[in-house]
This record gives structure tokens, sequence and C-alpha cells, in this order.
């Protein structure tokens, strides 16, 4: 199977996605990462591991819908039937959700349906929660909203900062997105209406 990774900066998920397909975790073929920065390090990391990268400019196009067009010309170029979005800063458009219908991951540093969109790990710290940490859901047309396949919990200490805690975050991301790529690869994934079940 061939899967594309979206992400706009770092790419600290990708590299636990790539580290896991080094490792034979993840028995698929990651074909293609793009971004819409041009300068992002996460096109480094993906040059790197001998994946080809495309940068896709948003000021290219008027509305969301011809950027997501350019980027299905490209999946469909490559054959993709998985997207992993990783730190991918740019909303999806519904014409992009419906093409590839239960068939995008998304890794939020949250547990969802709680501390929705950019500030996930900031929010939680100032709402005062004990228990925070990330998770891997599939996308639907609504922002942080569809169905979640994992989630791993993360204990808020008295003395944390936003760094401190989005770290111990980030180290729990690395070990459930590439299982939730696993587990989409190998077919392992069932969707039943919210539920998503592990065959
Ligand atoms: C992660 O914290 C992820 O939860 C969020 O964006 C961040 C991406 O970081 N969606 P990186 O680019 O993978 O390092």
């Amino acid at each position: 199977m061939n899967f594309a990774v979206f992400c706009s900066g770092k790419g600290t998920n990708l590299q636990a996605i790539i580290d896991a397909l080094k490792r034979g975790e993840i028995k698929a073929n990651l074909a293609l990462v793009i971004s819409d920065q041009k300068d992002a390090y996460c096109l480094v990391r993906a040059k790197t591991a001998g994946v080809e990268t495309v940068f896709i400019d948003p000021q290219k196009f008027s509305a969301r819908e011809n950027f997501d067009k350019e980027v299905i010309r490209h999946l469909e170029r490559k054959t993709i039937e998985l997207i992993c979005l990783a730190g991918f800063m740019r909303i999806i458009s519904p014409y992009l959700v419906q093409r590839y219908k239960n068939r995008i991951l998304n890794i939020h540093p949250a547990l969802l349906p709680s501390f929705k969109g950019t500030k996930g790990v900031k929010e939680a710290l100032e709402y005062g929660v004990k228990i925070t940490g990330p998770t891997v859901h599939f996308v639907d047309e609504k922002m942080d909203h569809g169905p979640i396949v994992l989630q791993a919990a993360v204990e808020v200490r008295d003395d944390d900062t936003e760094e401190t805690l989005a770290q111990r975050i980030h180290a729990q991301e690395y070990i459930i997105y590439p299982q939730a790529v696993k587990l989409f690869v190998e077919g392992k994934l069932k969707i039943e209406g919210r539920k998503v079940k592990i065959i």
C-alpha cells in the first residue's frame, strides 16, 4: 500500500513513521511527503529517507478546493491509499475528505474531544486537567472530530510548562501514530459510526 504524509513543520511524527518503516513494523510504502511550507524541516527528513517530496504553495491557489485538487493530482499520480496528517497546518477541504473518505488520519496533541485546534497542549495545561495526551483519529469534515483510533494518557505535573508537557505528549505521539498506521495498513481498523474497532 502506498501512503503519504502531509506536514508543515519539524516533522518529528513523520520521522517516527519513517523509523517504524525502517524497523519493518509498518509494511507499506511511504511514497510521498507533501508540505505547504517550502523550507519546512519535514521535507529535509523525507529527502534524507529517500522519499519524494512535493511543496505546494498555498499562495498560488485562491480557494482551498483548488489547492486540494493539486494535492489530489499528486496523490493519484502515486496511487496513494492512505494520508497521514502530521502537523499539517491547513484545514482539508470537504472535497479532499470525501475523495479519501476513511483514508485520512490525523494526530492531535490532546485527548479529543477536549482542546481542539492548534493550542491543544497550552489550553489543557491552563485548564488544569490532570491527564492529557495525544489522539490519532480519522479525519472528517469537522476539525479534530472524526472517529478516534488510539489515545495515550499523559499525566500533567504541577511544575509542567507548555514545553515540558508537550515533550511528554510528543513521546507518546511517536508510539501511537506509527501503531495506528500499522493497524490501518493491516486492515485492522473497522469504523462503526463514531467507534473504531481494532479487529
Ligand atoms: C504534533 O504535536 C501534532 O500533535 C500536531 O502537530 C505537531 C506536529 O509536530 N498535530 P511534528 O511536525 O510532527 O514535529
